[in-house]
């Protein structure tokens, strides 16, 4: 398994660019299932999430492929309506692919996503959502089975503003006829750059980005080409890394409104930040000072996605910060491997405590994506060497990690182990 290897210490200084967005890019694969022709995306990060998105639209019979940055689907025959175990178990968020490939085919078979790190992660709104619409759902042997009744537009009410609901509503309900209204929809910018795509492709979607969404029946018929928004997640980990280590860094190509709240703490905690256009930067001059209480919400709220990299800063800085994250039931899997490097961390329940000072190299293991990042900033802003394992868990969503931070200053080699 590979595995990163980190002297710690060093400022990061430097510009680094800003991929595409994993979070978008993921429901626009998704989508491209509904146009029966092709959907050429520019700025698709090259991610192991985003590969498996791809091989789920070639088993479903779509001819996918990749050059450099743009991914070119033609979903012109698409002969299959199932996403296999194996391809689900590979990434949860493949429930994604339950809407469109309904719209399309008239049915659907997935099986059940497991669990993941961060909670059971059920889709009890997805399903009723889908339910509202006309589909008929069985569940069996850890399978949903799904057929398109006589789909119909009506108002869809979620009762949280799941982000993943949000989007499979919305890609069933353009095979619906009629309209749709989903209220209280995720108001995430993924969503209205869901929803871009989904216009260009002839679909009638309005409000992406408020809390009620409106769908008009109409498939998509067109082709399309698009551009994926920047990482907002990715973006705020490279601004919690200089937070933590010092230094100066400017990210190019973000969209600094999309990381206001976590501009917003990193200036409290006493970074400078600057943004001009679609650059932001960030001076780490001092030792950071505690945070005041970080609740993780929906968008535009603190995201939960940053959660641990902001932690892993908050470790490092002088006095307590207090985190609550209210989203994800079980989103603190970091903190016994942040406290293997010395961090001083007190959980309970949905609330950590974190008491700032000196970390110190150790060997620890990514339990999920954004608490491997955590792992990361932390051990770059140790004293001395850690061994990072697992670390498969951030590829899934952060592209040419370790070549980025290098050319920032850290002293960062991703080694595979002998085996
Ligand atoms: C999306 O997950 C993101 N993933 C997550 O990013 C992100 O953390 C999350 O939204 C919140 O912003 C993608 O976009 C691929 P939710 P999603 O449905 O759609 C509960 C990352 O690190 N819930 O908004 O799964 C759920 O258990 C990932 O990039 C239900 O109870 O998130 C959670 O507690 C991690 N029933 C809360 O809602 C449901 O049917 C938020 O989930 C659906 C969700």
């Amino acid at each position: 398994m590979a595995y990163y290897q980190i002297q710690g210490g060093a400022p990061l200084r430097g510009i680094v660019p800003v991929s595409g967005a994993k979070n978008s890019v993921l429901p626009i694969l998704a989508a491209t299932l509904l146009n029966g022709g092709r959907s050429i995306l520019h700025n698709c990060p090259d991610l192991r999430d985003v590969r498996s998105a791809i091989a789920i639209l070639r088993h479903l019979g779509c001819r996918v492929q990749r050059e450099g940055d743009t991914v070119t689907v033609d979903s012109s025959s698409v002969e299959r309506w199932d996403v296999p175990h194996e391809l689900m178990r590979e990434m949860r968020s493949s429930v994604i692919f339950l809407g469109p490939i309904l719209a399309r085919c008239g049915r659907a078979r997935l099986s059940l996503p497991g669990g993941c790190d961060i909670g059971p992660r059920p889709i009890d709104l997805h399903l009723k959502a889908l339910q509202k619409l006309g589909v008929e759902i069985r569940e069996e042997g850890g399978d949903i089975y799904c057929r398109a009744g006589d789909l119909r537009g009506v108002d869809v009410i979620l009762s949280f503003p799941s982000v993943g609901a949000t989007e499979n509503t919305i890609l069933t309900a353009v095979a619906c006829g009629g309209s749709t209204r989903i209220i209280n929809a995720a108001r995430e910018p993924e969503i209205a750059d869901l929803q871009d795509y989904l216009r260009k492709s002839g679909a009638e979607v309005a409000g992406g980005g408020e809390s009620v969404i409106r769908v008009s029946g109409e498939m998509p018929r067109r082709d399309v080409e698009h551009t994926i928004l920047p990482d907002r997640i990715e973006a705020a980990t490279y601004l919690c890394a200089c937070a933590a280590c010092g230094g100066e860094i400017t990210l190019t190509g973000a969209e600094p409104e999309h990381v206001g709240t976590v501009l917003q703490c990193l200036s409290e905690a006493g970074c400078m930040i600057q943004t001009a256009g679609r650059n932001i930067t960030l001076r780490a001059v001092r030792r950071l000072s505690g945070l005041p209480t970080v609740r993780t919400m929906p968008y535009p709220g603190f995201p939960t996605d940053a959660q641990a990299p902001l932690m892993a800063a908050a470790c490092t800085a002088e006095g307590t910060s207090v985190f609550l994250e209210t989203i994800f039931e079980n989103r603190y899997r970091h903190v016994p491997e942040l406290v293997r490097m010395g961090a001083q961390i007190r959980v309970s329940g949905r609330t950590a405590l974190v008491t700032g000072g000196a970390l110190c190299g150790a060997q620890v293991r990514c339990t999920d994506l954004r608490g491997g990042a955590a792992l990361v900033i932390a051990a770059m802003a140790a004293r001395g060497e850690s061994r990072i394992e697992d670390i498969t868990h951030v590829d899934r969503g952060y592209e040419h990690l370790a070549e980025k931070l290098t050319a920032l200053g850290a002293d960062i080699r991703r080694n595979n182990e002998d085996v």
